[in-house]
């Protein structure tokens, strides 16, 4: 048998503190999505995942939404991220279909500043959607740098960076099924 170096460090990692268990997680994203079915009866919403963060919750959170929904990918990346924080961001992936009299509902992992989604809810509007909800699964209303409220919010966290369930420290840990805090 080959050796799987990261499968069982990965998951047991000894320098990550769990806060988040994956039990927890799929039971806050079903009710979530109970939800989300409940406000948007009768609609036909469309859930813009952002990339590359979201894309566990993206998965989880549509199976757990009872509609006859669609889906879209966008990714963006920002300038002078930390200190110098522009607030400016560029699309990589821009989206496949328009918005034009859509249901948006945009769909993040973690709030922080809050430049990216006051970008994109600026963005989607000129595009022309008919409305745009928030959904994050995590957020940090101590960070932020520009007023966004989500609409629909996972867990309340404390000013921690925070990993795994998507969330990355230099594109690492992604893979976890829980959010950890990285043990200084
Ligand atoms: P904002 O524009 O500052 O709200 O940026 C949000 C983005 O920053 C998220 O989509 C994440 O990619 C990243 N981010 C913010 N906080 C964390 C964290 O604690 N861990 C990992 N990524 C984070
Ligand atoms: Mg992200």
């Amino acid at each position: 048998m080959p050796s799987t170096p990261n499968s069982t460090t990965e998951f047991n990692n000894p320098t990550l503190e769990i806060l988040i268990t994956a039990g927890q997680l799929q039971k806050r994203i079903g009710e979530m999505g109970a939800e989300i079915t409940r406000d948007y009866a009768g609609r036909r919403p469309e859930l813009i995942c952002v990339l590359k963060g979201a894309v566990l919750f993206m998965s989880d959170l549509m199976r757990a939404i009872d509609l006859n929904l669609s889906i879209d990918f966008i990714a963006v990346s920002s300038y002078g991220k930390g200190k110098n924080s522009t607030g400016e961001v560029r699309i990589v992936k821009d989206l496949d279909e328009p918005l034009e009299g859509r249901d948006i509902i945009l769909v993040e992992d973690i709030l922080d500043t809050g430049l990216t989604l006051s970008y994109l809810v600026n963005n989607f509007r000129s595009r022309g959607a008919t409305s745009i909800r928030i959904v994050t699964l995590l957020n940090k209303p101590e960070r932020r740098k520009v007023e966004v409220t989500p609409d629909y919010c996972g867990f309340n966290i404390p000013d921690k960076f925070v990993v795994g369930y998507g969330l990355d420290y230099a594109e690492r840990y992604r893979n976890l099924p829980y959010i950890g805090v990285v043990k200084e």
